[in-house]
């Protein structure tokens, strides 16, 4: 395991026990607030009591969030086309991200891109990408999706090996530089709502699919998030043997 993989089980296994420590003595309180719900007399009181089941499941909600940050990853890898990924997640946010100042446009390398992934994982990266970018153009923007392919000549010895390249280019806020080494740490937000979780998976899952990111971010503003995940080698049966085509 690789250090910043080591810090995130260290930290998702504390986050893990503080949410079970939490959870049983918020249960109780739930149960008796309901009690006092119930069989109060006062109206006043079981006004009150209400609120606390309200806040109660609130953090409930925090928690649950936690867990699944800690929860480690368990990919299935599987045959992946990277293209059928993103357009489904662009289909996607433009349904659910309902901003009419904000544009958006995709080029699509005229090649499919096929890697060694987990489909639903992949989703993830792209989805808080396409949502970070979001979240970073309040005033309205454009967001652009870049897709190629890119050949890397190995170091000595080893073969050449082409990659997946998909970039994401906002008009957003930027980031500023002292911010920059920190975005990708559990728990950094900058976001009055934000969990800050969001970029730790997303390196993870990067990480799990022997890939990059980087972020390059303007003092003008703007922000690009450049992805690469190695392409499969199509004649190379050592790698497809044990992978489900679908
Ligand atoms: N596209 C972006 N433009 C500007 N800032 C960004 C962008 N993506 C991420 N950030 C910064 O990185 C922080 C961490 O992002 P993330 O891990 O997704 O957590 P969250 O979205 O909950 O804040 C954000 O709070 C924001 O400051
Ligand atoms: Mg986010």
């Amino acid at each position: 395991m690789n250090k910043r993989a080591e810090t995130l089980t260290a930290i998702g296994d504390l986050a893990a026990n503080i949410a079970h420590e939490i959870r049983n003595p918020l249960g109780s309180i739930e149960l008796f607030a309901s009690l006092i719900m119930k069989e109060g007399r006062d109206e006043k009181v079981r006004n009150r009591a209400s609120q606390i089941i309200r806040s109660v499941r609130n953090v409930d909600t925090t928690l649950s969030n936690l867990l699944l940050f800690a929860r480690e990853l368990n990919p299935v890898m599987k045959r992946v086309n990277l293209l059928g990924v993103l357009r489904e997640i662009v289909a996607f946010a433009q349904d659910i991200i309902e901003k009419e100042n904000i544009s958006f446009s995709v080029s699509y390398a005229d090649v499919d891109l096929y890697v060694e992934g987990d489909t639903e994982l992949l989703k993830q990266v792209f989805l808080n990408l396409v949502l970070n970018a979001y979240q970073a153009m309040p005033d309205g923007g454009h967001l652009h999706i870049e897709t190629k392919r890119s050949e890397r000549r190995g170091e000595e010895g080893k073969s050449q090996q082409s990659y997946a390249d998909v970039s994401f280019v906002d008009t957003g806020t930027g980031i500023p530089p002292e911010n920059i080494q920190r975005i990708f740490n559990p728990f950094f937000t900058t976001r009055e709502k934000g969990a800050g979780i969001g970029l730790a998976i997303v390196h993870n899952i990067v990480d799990v699919h022997g890939g990059t990111i980087d972020v390059e971010s303007g003092k003008t503003g703007g922000t690009v998030f450049h992805v690469t995940f190695p392409l499969m080698r199509e004649y190379d049966t050592g790698l497809s043997r044990n992978i489900k085509v679908g």
